[in-house]
Order: structure tokens, then C-alpha cells, then sequence
């Protein structure tokens, strides 16, 4: 696929047409390591990488993210109490628009996605579609034998007309569980170990699909998804992901 180079830069969150044509016209931008200051030029989409304000962008027709969100973040783009996780991504990404797949609770840590793609967005957070989000809850209390199986048969939630049922419920440690959800109902996690008669203290999401979070991914940092990530997060459950 061909593209126009100021078309290009606007489409990956660069500024307004306007604003790119003249950046190209000033001689700013450099294309695969040559500056170029022609606003049409074409060239290849496939391996094309813009050099602009002294780093290098690769092109993307859309964007595919993983962040390890930190506690104390709110995945919102107005927050109301904390930074916004908006504010660690770069700010062309903000502005060519990447939405969070599914939020996190402010204090809640690990895997979050982003993309600018609706139909990806849609088909990860359709319940039709159980791609199972793996979580990590530290509770206040021992968790029992009788609180995994009520979770994994399913519990009654305030609002919802059937109880819901986790995917996969299993202890990790005395005080500690993994449990395995298909859907992403506000609070699920909490609320579903509450309805069982324990209490979350602190939650980490640790994979979606077979994709985990990356052990060289400190929190608060994000990267590019590649095309066995992107695939790995489609993979339906029950899927290999430990
Ligand atoms: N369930 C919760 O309760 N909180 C989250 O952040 C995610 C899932």
C-alpha cells in the first residue's frame, strides 16, 4: 500500500493536514533516514519510518498497545482523582485517537490494552467472544475451597439478572487467588469476590487471551503489540497461558 507523506503524518496523530503539510515544507521530517519536502510524496506503507523532532516513528496503519499500568492511574481521558493513563503515552497516540480495551480500576495494576482499531476493541470485550482476562487478587482473608467453587459455579452481583461465573477460579497462596473472567463488568472482580465473602486488597491482570503482560515491561511502560502478540490475545479458552 502506497501513502501521501503528510496524509501519512495526520493519520498517526502528527496534527491537522495543515500543520503537516507545513512541517513537510520546512524540511522537518525525514523519511527512512532522508529528509523529504514534498507533502505527496508517495511511498510504501510496509516499513516505513518517519524521523521527526529527533526520534523515529515507524508507520502504522493502526495501533495495537500493551501498557503495564501502574496503581494510582485512572483509565479515563478526564480524570477525576488521579493522572490519566493517557498522559504515559506518547502524545501523537493520544491524538490519532487509542482507546483503553476494557478499563482498570484506578488501583488496579498489569496488563491494559489500547487500539485505535473498533472492530479489534469490539472483539475483545465481547462476552460472545470469551477471551478470558487472567487476574491476580490478593484478599483479606484465607481463601477457601467453598469461595473458589461459588466463584466458578457463579455468584449474584447487584444488577445483574443471573449469577456470573468466573472461567477458571484457582488459590494461588493462603490469601491470594487467580481467577479467569470472559466478560468485563464494572468492578467484576471485587464484586464477585465480595459476593463469595472474601475481600480484594490489591489486583494485578496478568494476561488476556495467551498474551501475558511482559516480565521486561515495568509499570508504566507501554510498547507496540507485534503480529504473535495481536494473536495470542485472540486465542479462545481454554488457551495455554502458564
Ligand atoms: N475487576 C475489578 O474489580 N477491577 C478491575 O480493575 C478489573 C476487573
Amino acid at each position: 500500500m502506497k501513502v501521501r507523506l503528510a496524509r501519512a503524518l495526520q493519520s498517526q496523530g502528527f496534527g491537522s493536514r495543515r500543520g503537516c503539510i507545513l512541517r513537510v515544507r520546512r524540511g522537518e521530517i525525514a523519511v527512512n533516514g532522508e529528509v523529504c519536502e514534498n507533502p505527496d510524496a508517495e511511498f510504501d506503507a510496509e516499513g516505513l519510518v518517519f524521523t521527526l523532532d529527533g526520534a523515529d516513528w515507524p508507520y502504522r496503519e493502526r495501533a495495537y498497545l500493551v501498557m503495564h499500568k501502574p496503581a494510582g492511574y485512572e483509565c479515563s481521558h478526564k480524570p477525576s482523582h488521579h493522572p490519566s493513563v493517557f498522559s504515559l503515552l506518547p502524545a501523537p497516540l493520544v491524538e490519532r485517537g487509542v482507546q483503553c480495551i476494557g478499563r482498570l480500576d484506578q488501583d488496579t495494576t498489569g496488563l491494559l490494552l489500547f487500539t485505535d482499531d473498533g472492530q479489534f476493541q469490539h472483539r475483545m470485550i465481547s462476552p460472545k467472544k470469551q477471551v478470558a482476562k487472567h487476574y491476580r487478587a490478593a484478599c483479606a482473608d484465607a481463601v477457601s475451597d467453598a469461595q473458589l467453587a461459588a466463584l466458578c459455579a457463579g455468584v449474584q452481583l447487584n444488577d445483574e439478572p443471573a449469577p456470573v461465573a468466573a472461567l477458571a477460579a484457582e488459590r494461588l497462596d493462603g490469601r491470594s487467588l487467580r481467577l479467569v473472567l470472559a466478560e468485563g463488568k464494572y468492578h467484576q472482580v471485587r464484586r464477585m469476590v465480595a459476593a463469595a465473602g472474601n475481600h480484594v486488597t490489591a489486583l494485578h491482570r496478568e494476561a488476556v487471551g495467551a498474551y501475558r503482560l511482559p516480565d521486561d515491561l515495568a509499570p508504566g511502560a507501554w510498547r507496540w503489540l507485534d503480529a504473535e502478540g495481536l494473536s495470542q490475545l485472540e486465542q479462545p479458552w481454554p488457551s495455554a497461558t502458564y
